[in-house]
């Protein structure tokens, strides 16, 4: 009943927003192949055993896919609507729970020694979304969120150019904690008005940029993982899923600058970062495979069809377009439909998204990638909010 409702909610309003052409009408049908997939991929993801990364990744695909009111994404995303974003609440509640005391979300599995600085902090922004959504434990939102903010800032160890680690007992910059840890400062930003905190978020995404980038066979990309300890590269390689992080964390930034409403004059902030994202889909969009879809890495790695990056880089064009349509033309739509239909009419029976990069072993096809069932959220959602925007 309601994949009724909601069909023909958006072919009204996609008749309003583009008028009633023939491309339209495909999208409108399109939509309602992919609306019947989508609630198996995120169980699929619900289902799956969870690290931190991986729990603060979920939170943030289903709170774009059921609450994106709340998304950074959303008209006004800092402020309580009347409704409880429940699903990605009961995740955040699980990170805050299995925080450690040092201040680390979702870090108490097993032994709590993953050694990972920023990965926690990816739930960080859901934790923070509980104290005013969820008047009754606000106490306890606030408090789990600032030991987090305040590990991330103070306690987590500085490279020599002042990047945060990614790393808890070393100096490393891993691209994937552009995802995981820069929007979590930017958000606190938002939330509290304190445009430091918005500023230290851009920072930590140049530094990062300026330690990773590379020139590519296809533009310029960003290498994997470099140690500040030894100055040598540990994964040089051209990561398709370590660009889309970096990428879906810059945009993630730069919205919340944006929308934070309290930081006038950070414009050239924003469109630093989404000069930086751009350059990130031109050189990965520029290695699509004959199957429509991102290897897994572009050079350094093996190069299998990756439906992981290829979800997670098409939502970052899907709402690139919609937010930036004179910076992102309609070539990133283009690429960005053949990315998602690749990606989904591939989804198997249980949910899954196939063939991806196994998210513990880079170099390696997995049967189940817990981030790659997120990013398949954020793609639907990214295209469902452009679609009626
Ligand atoms: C809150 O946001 C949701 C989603 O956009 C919307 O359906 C709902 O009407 C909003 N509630 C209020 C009180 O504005
Ligand atoms: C903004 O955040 C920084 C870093 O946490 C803090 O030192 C500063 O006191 C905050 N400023 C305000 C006005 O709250
Ligand atoms: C889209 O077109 C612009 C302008 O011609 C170009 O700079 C950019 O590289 C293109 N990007 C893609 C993904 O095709």
């Amino acid at each position: 009943m309601q994949l009724i409702i909601r069909s023909v909610f958006l072919l009204s309003v996609t008749k309003l927003s583009f008028g009633a052409t023939t491309g339209d009408t495909s999208e409108v049908s399109l939509y309602q192949n992919y609306e019947g997939v989508i609630p198996n991929v995120k169980s699929a993801m619900l289902g799956s055993i969870r690290t931190s990364w991986e729990q603060g990744t979920a939170a943030g695909g289903i709170l774009e896919y059921d609450n994106p009111e709340y998304s950074v994404f959303g008209r006004s995303p800092f402020t309580f609507n009347g409704t409880e974003p429940i699903s990605a609440l009961q995740l955040a509640y699980s990170a805050a729970v299995r925080q450690t005391a040092d201040g680390r979300l979702s870090q108490n599995i097993n032994d709590a020694l993953d050694g990972a600085a920023l990965d926690g902090a990816s739930a960080g922004s859901v934790v923070l979304m509980g104290s005013f959504t969820d008047e009754s434990r606000k106490a306890y939102w606030l408090h789990a969120s600032e030991a987090e903010l305040n590990y991330v800032l103070n306690v987590a160890p500085r490279t020599s150019t002042g990047a945060i680690s990614h790393r808890a007992n070393s100096r490393q910059y891993w691209a994937d904690g552009v995802y995981m840890g820069f929007p979590f400062i930017a958000y606190y930003g938002a939330v509290t008005q304190n445009q430091t905190l918005l500023q230290i978020a851009y920072d930590q995404c140049r530094l990062y940029r300026d330690a990773l980038l590379l020139d590519g066979p296809t533009g310029k990309l960003w290498g994997h993982i470099y140690s500040d300890d030894t100055k040598s590269w540990i994964d040089k390689g051209l990561w398709g899923t370590g660009n889309a992080w970096a990428a879906l964390g810059m945009l993630r930034v730069a919205v919340t600058i944006q929308k934070a409403g309290c930081c006038g004059g950070m414009t050239s902030q924003v469109s630093d970062l989404m000069a930086w994202v751009k350059e990130i889909l031109d050189g990965e969009f520029a290695a699509l495979t004959s199957d429509n879809l991102i290897p897994d890495y572009v050079i350094g790695g093996s190069t299998f069809d990756d439906a992981s990056a290829s979800a997670a880089l098409a939502s970052v064009a899907y709402r690139s377009v919609t937010l930036f349509p004179h910076q992102f033309g309609s070539n990133y739509t283009t690429v960005a439909n053949k990315l998602r239909d690749a990606v989904l009419s591939r989804v198997t029976n249980l949910g899954t998204l196939s063939p991806v990069v196994d998210p513990l072993n880079w170099d390696a096809q997995g049967l189940l990638s817990t981030e790659a069932q997120s990013f398949a959220l954020m793609m639907f959602s990214a295209w469902r909010d452009g679609l009626s925007p």
